[in-house]
């Protein structure tokens, strides 16, 4: 949530900071900005809107210089104005760039008011940027400045500081918001997400909890907590992980769905064989306690914990055991039961969600017997702060909207269903054919990828429309979420699911000829029943869009429409049917011409409560 790009170097570095907003941007676009040290001022641009406002902004007034930040800002303390957005200033000299919240912002602000400064803005950030110029004018060092601030505000943030009387140095500080150092020759840079750096470096530092670093063109020093000297580890990033093109496509969102197929041979790949699912692929040590665990908490936000609302059901269906799945922010504000032998699993694509960092931290507190994440973003917060990670290998998402990282997290919790299953009476011959089916996967993927046109063409008897039903049942009731989530994110129509044998107790009387509704209809044991709701639907005069394969037997005529879907195994159906959902949307959203890749309002990475 809000995206950070800094550099200290001797070659103009504009045109860096502004690649590193544009591959940012996916964290907030609600306005963005940037501030190089020129000469001995700073030079600020700031604009409303994309960063592609930005960038015409400094075509026409170049600013020239080695040392700067850069923001992409995603509004929480005041609305996306050009006063609002970052850098922000203070005594023109010292410009601050700031991801998350400050907490208490409005205790500081009063006291700071009263020692004379002047507020331009409603920001939190520019209280942060007057606070540290009045303890830099008390401690006559910026480094020392920071440190001191980071001590007296609370709240979870990223930031970077730059002062235009000392060029060649960028002061950074993390605290529950992520930030990675980049390394150059003769050249450093910071970010808040390594996608931004790519193009310069591939040599990365992630700071630590509480650390702050001072970054000059030739040194990097960094401190922990404790204002101690720390050596941190220096990770090599392989340039191949830079998806940040669209390549053939329109939209990120486009590609994404398209990879798939990709995206699920990388996360299975070296982790099932013939027989099965290969052992330590949860990590070293996580067989030892499988034999333990009873309980699973799943604990996650948004598409994610969809994912989790599926696995839910494999948990109890495949593996013998109980599992409970919540929403992050409800789980951390509640007094909750933890069941003995309770293995706590985050999930999430981009590992820095907010509030299920803070879940996960709970939970260590509370007796879990051990905690793992399923995550898409290797040396994120919840990896490095859960006992077990697995890595979904989606690649980077970019579209806001997520969808290859759903689909490979789905595929990642059936192998930890699988693996639990081991302990608790799942045979040898129905892993068998579970992997069998998962080695399958990928190219029931592809042939669900071929809907593609029939499914463009039916979006359009949807844009008109302002309202939309999703219905399913079993596993298949999260992916009618998931579908319906996926809708309201980037074409902005309303959309509801529910679990078909629900609609009698309330959202029937919605139905009319106004109200599509999308049923998800693969053929398994619940499909007589679900028949049946289909046709309490169609008795109400709506019009019906059935996503099923042929030996489910749903047939067009003028009050139903059928979307042919491969015929797949159960175990991974939820996984296929995803697939047309996601076209749906997509084709709606280009029809309504929205905003596909960075929908109004939302952004990707949500470090922010
Ligand atoms: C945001 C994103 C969603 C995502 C959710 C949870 O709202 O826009 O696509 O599902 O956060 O994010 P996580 O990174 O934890 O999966």
């Amino acid at each position: 949530m809000c995206g950070i790009v800094g550099a200290v170097a001797q070659r103009d570095v504009a045109e860096i900071l502004l690649e590193g907003l544009r591959r940012l941007e996916y964290r907030g676009y609600d306005s963005a900005g940037l501030a190089v040290i020129q000469g001995k001022t700073l030079a600020r641009i700031r604009r409303v809107g994309k960063v592609k406002n930005l960038t015409d902004a400094i075509n026409e007034n170049p600013v020239i210089g080695g040392t700067g930040i850069a923001h992409t800002r995603w509004a929480t303390h005041g609305e996306p104005s050009e006063r609002n957005a970052h850098p922000h200033l203070s005594n023109e000299n010292i410009a601050v760039v700031h991801n998350g919240i400050i907490e208490n912002y409005k205790e500081l602000k009063n006291e700071l008011s009263k020692e004379g400064y002047a507020f331009t803005s409603e920001t939190d950030t520019e209280v942060l940027t007057h606070l540290i110029h009045k303890l830099q004018n008390e401690t006559k060092d910026l480094l020392s400045a920071v440190q001191k601030a980071t001590k007296i505000v609370t709240g979870a943030y990223g930031t970077a500081v730059i002062d235009s009387n000392n060029s060649d140095q960028m002061i950074v500080a993390r605290s529950g918001s992520p930030l990675v150092i980049g390394l150059g020759i003769g050249e450093h840079f910071v970010a808040s997400d390594q996608l931004a750096l790519l193009p310069v470096t591939s040599r990365f530092i992630y700071l630590e909890e509480g650390d702050v670093a001072r970054l000059t063109r030739k040194t990097v020093e960094i401190f922990d907590k404790n204002g101690q000297p720390v050596d941190r580890k220096i990770n090599l990033v392989d340039a191949k992980s830079d998806s940040a093109d669209k390549g053939e496509y329109r939209h990120y969102m486009m590609k994404e769905i398209f990879e798939q197929p990709t995206c699920v041979r990388q996360t299975l790949e070296g982790r099932i064989n013939t027989q099965g699912v290969e052992s330590g692929i949860f990590g070293n040590g996580f067989e030892a306690i499988t034999g333990q665990i009873k309980h699973v908490t799943i604990v996650a936000c948004g598409t994610s914990y969809h994912a989790g609302m599926v696995a839910k059901y494999w948990f109890e269906q495949y593996a013998g055991v109980s599992c409970s799945v919540e929403i992050a922010s409800e789980f951390r504000y509640r007094k909750f039961y933890v069941h003995e032998g309770s293995l706590f699993v985050s999930i999430s694509q981009s590992g820095e969600t907010a509030d299920t960092l803070a879940a996960l931290r709970l939970a260590k507190e509370q007796g879990y017997l051990s905690s793992l994440t399923i995550c898409n973003v290797m040396g994120s917060s919840l990896v490095r702060e859960s006992d077990f990670n697995f890595m979904t290998r989606a690649g980077t998402e970019i579209g806001v909207a997520s969808t290859k990282a759903f689909t490979t997290q789905l595929v990642s919790l059936l192998l930890l269903v699988l693996t639990l299953g081991r302990h608790k009476g799942l045979t040898s011959d129905h892993e068998k054919e579970m992997v069998a089916a998962l080695m399958q996967l990928p190219g029931k993927i592809e042939q669900a990828l071929m809907a593609n046109d029939v499914i463009e063409t039916l979006a359009e008897e949807f844009a008109d429309k302002n309202h939309a039903l999703f219905l399913g049942r079993g596993d298949q009731y999260p992916i009618a979420m998931e579908g319906a989530l996926k809708l309201k994110e980037i074409s902005y129509i309303h959309a509801e699911a529910y679990a078909a044998g629900e609609l009698k107790h309330g959202p029937i009387a919605l139905i009319d000829a106004d109200m599509p509704v999308i049923v998800v209809a693969p053929n398994n044991e619940l499909l007589e029943k679900l028949h049946s709701n289909v046709e309490e639907v169609r008795a109400r005069g709506s019009i019906l869009y059935v996503f099923a394969d042929k030996a489910a037997k749903f047939e067009s005529d003028d009050t139903q429409k059928v979307v042919d879907v491969v015929a797949t195994e159960a175990i991974t159906a939820p996984i296929v049917y995803t697939v047309p959902l996601q076209l749906l949307s997509y084709h709606v959203a280009v029809i309504k011409g929205t905003d596909v890749d960075q929908p109004r309002n939302l952004a990707k990475s949500v470090t922010v409560e």
